[in-house]
């Protein structure tokens, strides 16, 4: 009974998690990079998308952690993790693979990651910069929103 009690709270906190982090991504691509492609000024760009993105990962960081330890906890308290390897576990080894990704990205790749995307920066103009970072935002949320899409499939 008590157990039932963990495991509810648990999923509540996963799809807490799983909103604010991907409502997070959602706002700074479809809300905060067309605010910052209507400014003029270069610096003005660079200052704001800083300030929200700084902000913004420390809040997707602890998001990334209530995730994957909440994700865990019910993998295992249901015996979940018996269909990983099962095609009726696509969606959890979607959402895994999701998580590993975004998680890789977020605590230490980001910046090999940046470096490859950028290699040629000097070549590159201010729109052109923002051009590929706008694409990135977009590929991550629509991976997120497929992860999205999987868990609620996978549980329904
Ligand atoms: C991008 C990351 C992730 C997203 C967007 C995501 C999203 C979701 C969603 C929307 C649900 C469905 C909740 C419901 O309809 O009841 C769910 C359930 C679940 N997720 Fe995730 N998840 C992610 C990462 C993970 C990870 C890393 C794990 C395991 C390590 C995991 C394990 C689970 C389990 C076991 C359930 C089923 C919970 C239950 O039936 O009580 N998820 N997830």
């Amino acid at each position: 009974m008590e157990t039932d009690l963990l495991l509810k709270l648990s999923a509540v906190l996963h799809v807490i998690g799983v909103v604010i982090w991907i409502g997070g991504v959602a706002f700074v691509t479809v809300v905060l990079f067309p605010m910052i492609h209507a400014l003029d000024d270069p610096m003005e760009k660079a200052l704001l998308f800083q300030r929200v993105e700084h902000r913004f990962a420390k809040i997707a960081r602890l998001m990334i952690v209530i995730v994957g330890v909440t994700g865990l906890y019910n993998l295992y308290g249901k015996g979940l993790y018996l269909l990983l390897p099962t095609r009726e576990g696509w969606w959890l080894d979607l959402m895994i693979g999701v998580f590993t990704a975004y998680a890789l990205l977020i605590f230490g790749l980001e910046k090999a990651l940046f470096k490859k995307i950028f290699k040629d920066i000097k070549n590159l103009n201010a729109d052109q910069i923002f051009f590929r970072m706008t694409l990135f935002h977009w590929v991550v949320l629509a991976l997120s929103l497929l992860a999205v899409a999987g868990g609620v499939i996978g549980t329904y």
